[in-house]
């Protein structure tokens, strides 16, 4: 999935974020994240996995600007983001870095979704033509042509995030961050949405997607980097890599390991973090490996 115009031959892509020994302390003293080393490349496809609380989102944040680090030190497209006194200072990489949230009522506010998705082409004084341009390159990217007049609050939930996204790619950031921007979506929307972000990879931007969801893992990234419980990067590797290491990922806490007993017979099973205990169908319907099957008696 990585930029097929590069070959193994040509020079590394660019960094576009280059991270070392970031801290972030909320205020009020929360520490989310205790240092962080990462660089990531232009073009690459990054999923960003752990618990709940591991900093993801804060992370994210961190690489919009939203927040400035509160020690350590971070270069972001080809600028020094220097510690910050209490952290909280905004440092925003207007055009070239877009942020969707988790929550899309966050990022849409408007009467319609052209006026959301118009909004930032807008605030930066484009013409009135380049603002049509832009809107509509981002509303067909994310297939919401049909939905412009629509008001956001009476989308459906998948409809909310496609027009969520529409508004962030209209200031044509090379870098998209996303936000489990597939939580809380039925199955068949969630896939839709994954091959629309197939597209933007194949536009070739630079795409950090924080997710719980390993089975789009393999998909929509081509590295994935592991936040661990300590707020520190666990883990860094391939999608292949990483998902087949069984003990990393309960360490990360991104699978779980439960004991159950069937007559007598004990033996574990490893869930996803979306499986449901109290669902009966819950052991047909994931990839359950039996570890330890064994007698009790
Ligand atoms: N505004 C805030 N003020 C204080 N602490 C915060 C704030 N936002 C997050 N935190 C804390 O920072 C830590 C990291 O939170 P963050 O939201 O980045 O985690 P996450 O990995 O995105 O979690 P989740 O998977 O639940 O979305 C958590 O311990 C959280 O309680
Ligand atoms: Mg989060």
């Amino acid at each position: 999935m990585s930029d097929p115009a590069r070959s193994a031959t040509d020079p590394p892509a660019p960094i576009v974020y280059a991270l070392h020994d970031v801290h972030y302390v909320y205020s009020g003293g929360h520490v989310a994240l205790d240092g962080i080393d990462l660089e990531i490349r232009q073009g690459e496809q990054v999923a960003l996995l752990g618990a709940n609380g591991s900093g993801k989102s804060t992370l994210l944040k961190l690489l919009d600007g939203i927040i400035g680090p509160s020690a350590g030190t971070m270069r972001a497209l080809d600028r020094d983001v220097v510690a910050l006194a209490d952290g909280e200072d905004a440092f925003r990489f207007h055009r070239e870095v877009g942020l969707v949230f988790q929550d899309p009522d966050i990022q849409l506010f408007s009467a319609t979704v052209f006026d959301d998705v118009a909004f930032g082409p807008l605030q930066l004084g484009l013409s009135p033509d380049e603002v049509k341009r832009c809107c509509d390159e981002a509303m067909a990217t994310m297939e919401v042509t049909h939905l412009a007049d629509r008001a956001p609050f009476e989308l459906s939930g998948g409809e909310k995030k496609r027009a969520a996204i529409a508004s962030v790619l209209s200031l044509e950031p090379q870098v998209v961050l996303l936000d489990e921007p597939t939580a809380s979506l039925d199955p068949r929307t969630k896939w839709v949405l994954v091959n629309l972000i197939r597209r933007l990879a194949a536009q070739g931007r630079t795409l950090v997607t924080a997710t719980h969801e390993l089975d789009i893992v393999p998909i929509i990234a081509d590295r994935v980097v592991v936040l661990g419980e300590n707020r520190r990067v666990l883990a860094d590797g391939s999608p292949d890599e990483i998902l087949a290491d069984r003990d990393l990922l309960i360490r990360a806490n991104l699978i779980h390991e439960h004991l159950h007993e069937h007559g007598r017979v004990r033996h574990a099973h490893f869930h996803g973090d979306d499986s449901h205990h109290d669902d009966p169908s819950a052991e047909v319907d994931h990839d359950l490996v039996d570890l330890l099957a064994k007698p009790t008696a």
